[in-house]
């Protein structure tokens, strides 16, 4: 593997998930792979579990690790090719990453989108950029459209706990005080696609997904249908991406409540984290042992590790 910024990125799914549960059993099995490289992450927003799980899934490997909050304590970076660099911008992209590469042998960046310039942030400026100038692999940590690490987490938990072959999936919108990006239901629409799951998407009208995500998904407006006979419930806010990056509804009956989760199959309860209590679901289901949102952050070391390892395999000198 050379980058990791979409499940495109994965040439063979099944050997990389097979890898993460080999981490999670045995995480000190390759303990001396990444000895004497560096892995550099790079943070351009806000982040507690990823940075925190990709340097342990670093360590486990021999990795040493150098974090960088770019964003609150670097300078400020231009990325538009032919810039002329006459405002508050004082670096390029082009200088800027090819320097972070010469310290690095991988580098993992966080760029959260705009959420005013769709085209912008639909083209991914920020994670191209590092992807074309470091000269090193790239992984995201979270990019303006996709959370790769995360979705394989969420897969790598649902392959662990389901209780039939083709287990049924349901993404929900819920309500949200803030106007959030579509990275992780895009990602997480993107990865089960290629996943032996029947994947059911639902969300109030005006929040449906960008066409490349939700082009073949099975969309069903109404909550509650939704959730009959699930095994999985995965919530998660998003912004409207056709009305770009605005709040089309707060309504609280979108809320993931204990009354909606027994019409599942004793479905589990999944979200990324991190999630606001009583807006997007209620303690009762949070606090109860249908809730997995614990485990799926644990899972998030595994899951780095087995990135890492896939990408540090196939370096020139490994
Ligand atoms: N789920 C997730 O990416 O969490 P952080 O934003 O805290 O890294």
């Amino acid at each position: 593997m050379r980058h990791f910024v979409s499940v495109r990125d994965v040439s063979d799914l099944s050997a990389l998930l097979q890898s993460a549960h080999a981490c999670k059993r045995d995480p000190l099995a390759h303990k001396t792979l990444g000895q004497h490289k560096t892995l550099g992450l790079i943070f351009f927003n806000a982040s507690m579990r990823t940075r925190l799980s990709t340097q342990r899934a670093a360590q486990n490997l021999g990795m040493s690790v150098i974090v960088m909050n770019v964003g609150s304590e670097g300078w400020q970076l231009e990325f538009q090719d032919g810039a002329i660099m006459n405002g508050d911008k004082a670096e390029h992209v082009k200088e800027a990453a090819a320097v972070m590469g010469q310290y690095c042998e991988i580098l993992g960046v966080r760029s959260f989108p705009t959420l005013k310039d769709r085209e912008a942030d639909y083209a991914e400026r920020v994670m191209e950029g590092f992807v074309n100038y470091a000269g090193v692999p790239i992984v995201s940590l979270e990019s303006a459209t996709r959370h790769p690490l995360q979705s394989l987490a969420d897969l790598m938990t649902i392959e662990e706990l389901k209780t039939r072959p083709r287990p049924k999936v349901v993404l929900t919108w819920a309500p949200h005080v803030r106007a959030l990006p579509q990275a992780v239901p895009n990602s997480f629409v993107e990865w089960m696609k290629v996943a032996d799951v029947e994947l059911v998407v639902t969300h109030p009208e005006g929040y449906e997904l960008a066409p490349e995500f939700s082009e073949g998904v099975q969309v069903e407006y109404e909550q509650n249908r939704a959730f009959e006979g699930a095994d999985f419930i995965y919530a998660k806010n998003w912004s409207s991406y056709q009305d770009y990056g605005t709040i089309l509804s707060t309504d609280p009956e979108w809320m993931v409540t204990q009354e909606k989760m027994a019409l599942t199959n004793e479905g589990k309860f999944m979200h990324c984290l991190p999630v606001r209590r009583n807006i997007v679901v209620e303690d009762a289901v949070l606090d109860s042992p249908a809730s997995i949102v614990i485990r799926e952050a644990a899972n998030r070391v595994p899951a780095a590790q087995a990135v890492l390892q896939a990408i540090l395999s196939s370096l020139p000198d490994a």
